[in-house]
């Protein structure tokens, strides 16, 4: 078998081969990563699940219209396994888990969107009555729907450093008032028409992260869109204001390890393995719900 490159960039969770000044392929690896730091044991087909999901949301928003309303695009070129370059194409260690996407110029913020209060959010309104400067009424619960879906942009910081809540108008001191609004008003119509569409599977969308890049001045959707790891998904059976509802991702991990009183910093624990097949099987439960609500 050819020898396969080293990636030219390792994130968290996804390894970036750069194919050409245009493209790069994306493998989304098995790893796991929570409060920032990475695991040491991977999560069967985790990356598998990643990739499906992302790419069944990038399919939907293509066809929602919103990405014509809204002006935007999204980074994917290709997802079938042999149609990848090689050595790439149809490889064992990628199959299923990768994608190819057009290199963008990224745009160093996490655009989040919250219409539950959960979270850094819930966090910072038990503190302050207000998430990232909105003002909020008083006396909410721990997971209550927020009037209105809220945009609460955190910094994206480099490899170890934890991603930092900021104000709006400190994204506009950034990137300037037109781009953060553009940014903003497409978050949230991403979020509501999710949002809608997981209600038919019993599904709440608590909160979600998109990362854009910018290529030929245009606005591009990248990296994942709506998975478990950057999305709160919760069962609407078992939702309950005032309490902090089981979702479908690494929540599982994140109160496994709190409860260790680890202080957050690598090394990361050791974990379980009764903990590792329950996380497992969170991630494929929240598959087969999008795969439901999409229709698929
Ligand atoms: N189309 C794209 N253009 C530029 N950068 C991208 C694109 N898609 C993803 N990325 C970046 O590639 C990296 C993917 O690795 P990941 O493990 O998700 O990173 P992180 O540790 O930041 O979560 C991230 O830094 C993400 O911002
Ligand atoms: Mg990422």
């Amino acid at each position: 078998m050819v020898n396969l490159p080293e990636p030219d960039y390792r994130g968290k969770v996804r390894d970036l081969f750069f194919i050409d000044r245009e493209r790069m392929l994306v493998r989304a690896s098995d790893r796991l990563s929570a409060f920032d730091v990475v695991f040491g044991q991977p999560i069967p087909d985790k990356g598998r699940i990643l990739t499906r999901v992302s790419n069944l949301w990038f399919e939907a928003l293509r066809k929602s219209g919103l990405q014509q309303e809204f002006e935007f695009e999204d980074h994917l070129l290709e997802t079938a396994d042999d149609r990848l370059p090689e050595p790439f194409c149809n490889h064992p260690d990628f199959v299923g888990r990768s994608v190819l996407v057009r290199r963008t110029e990224r745009v160093d913020f996490e655009c989040v969107v919250r219409g539950y209060l959960a979270g850094s959010g819930w966090k910072d309104y038990q503190r302050s009555g207000a998430v990232c400067g909105h003002s909020l009424p008083e006396g909410l619960r721990q997971a209550d729907l927020l009037p209105e879906p809220i945009f609460t942009p955190a910094t994206k910081a480099a490899l170890g450093d934890h991603d930092e809540n900021v104000s709006t108008e400190y994204m506009v001191a950034k990137l300037g008032q037109r781009r953060t609004d553009r940014l903003r008003e497409i978050s949230i119509a991403i979020f509501n028409f999710a949002s809608q569409r997981m209600q038919s599977a019993g599904i709440l969308l608590c909160d979600t992260k998109f990362e854009f890049g910018i290529r030929n001045d245009r606005i591009v959707l990248i990296d994942e869109a709506l998975t478990p790891d950057s999305s709160r998904y919760w069962d609407q059976s078992t939702y309950e204001p005032g309490t902090s509802p089981p979702g479908f991702d690494k929540q599982f991990v994140r109160d496994y390890v709190e409860q260790l009183g680890w202080n957050k910093k690598p090394p990361a624990p050791q974990l379980p393995d009764d903990v590792i097949q329950k996380t497992r099987g969170l991630y494929e439960e929240i598959e087969r719900r999008i795969e439901g609500a999409l229709g698929i």
